[in-house]
């Protein structure tokens, strides 16, 4: 078996992914719930909903009305607007234009194998972060570093900092894994193998050298068909993870799976249904690589497994 390259054929290599798009037919209730999962209201007009996080970047969730929900697309973020004309003249990406919402920027995009809308984005201006809980000391056993002060949590709805990665599932994994890796630049962290002929997909993340980022930004699952798995956005740290969950079990809103911690990626995960099912994901303490990482081969059971919490019920990580 191959295992992907972990250097890239691209000259466009993205930092980070930006933001997902959706269209739903009610934006009261997609606000609702994006409030209580924790994000915060960035613009809103009678068509479109922008949500943001505690980072500086205008919104990282787009709903726009529409008589039909559904997944329209994602974004990556680009160092400059020279990659957003790289992208136009060699990739075949529409030509460069403004991207709506707050912090304005230039966008361009294209449509992937499976019909997904891809865009990227540069030159975003920053909006400032918003308050978010303060990393917290801890008291491990034989090694506290909480002295002398208890914990006293405020209840209400987790902090959404940033959105991390989005998983789409593919028709044909290797197809979609090339368009990626060759516009985006993307390396793989983990690629799973059913055997040592067949990968069923990988998690892929940026390429920025020795600067280390997230585990996965991108995770392409060959379904066969192509659709849209889910969105996962990081929280402040574990209690903020865990007072998110009790906030939105007391909402009534619909847990899918969790709370664990990953093997691929490790992170501590929690995973919730939007209004009409889509799936967005909570997590906090992921892995974090960079190029001295080299790419791996892990099995369905290490995709579907969980170090700890309960076994899997829902989607991959
Ligand atoms: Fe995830």
């Amino acid at each position: 078996m191959t295992t992907s390259p972990l250097q890239p054929t691209s000259p466009v290599r993205v930092r980070d992914v930006a933001f997902v798009r959706f269209q739903a037919p009610d934006l009261d209730a997609m606000e609702q719930f994006l409030l209580a999962f924790g994000m915060q209201r960035a613009a809103r007009d009678e068509h479109t909903l922008y949500m943001r996080g505690t980072d500086d970047e205008g919104f990282v969730h787009v709903t726009h009305l529409g008589d039909t929900a559904r997944f329209i697309g994602v974004a990556f973020e680009a160092d400059s607007l020279a990659d957003l004309h790289t992208l136009t003249e060699h990739h075949g990406f529409t030509p460069v234009a403004e991207l709506a919402g707050p912090g304005g920027g230039s966008v361009v995009h294209a449509t992937d194998p499976n019909g997904h809308r891809v865009e990227v984005v540069a030159g975003r201006d920053s909006v400032g972060r918003l308050p978010s809980p303060a990393p917290a000391p801890r008291n491990a056993a034989g090694a506290p570093t909480r002295v002398g002060a208890p914990v006293r949590l405020d209840a209400g709805t987790s902090h959404v900092k940033r959105l991390g990665h989005c998983v789409l599932e593919v028709i044909d994994f290797r197809a979609s894994e090339a368009w990626y890796k060759e516009r985006l630049g993307l390396v793989t962290s983990d690629e799973i193998a059913l055997d040592e002929h067949t990968s069923i997909g990988a998690f892929l993340r940026c390429d920025q050298g020795d600067r280390f980022v997230d585990h996965h930004t991108l995770f392409l699952i060959g379904a066969g068909r192509a659709g849209f798995n889910h969105a996962a956005f990081e929280v402040a740290d574990f209690d903020d993870l865990m007072r998110g969950n009790t906030h939105l079990t007391n909402a009534g809103y619909t847990h899918q799976w969790g709370i664990g911690r990953h093997i691929l990626g490790s992170q501590i995960y929690d995973y919730w249904l939007d209004p009409w099912g889509h799936m967005v994901e909570h997590w906090t303490d992921g892995d974090l690589f960079n190029d001295q990482t080299p790419p791996h081969t892990a099995s369905l059971g290490e995709l579907l497994g969980s170090q700890w919490g309960p076994i899997h019920g829902g989607p991959p990580a």
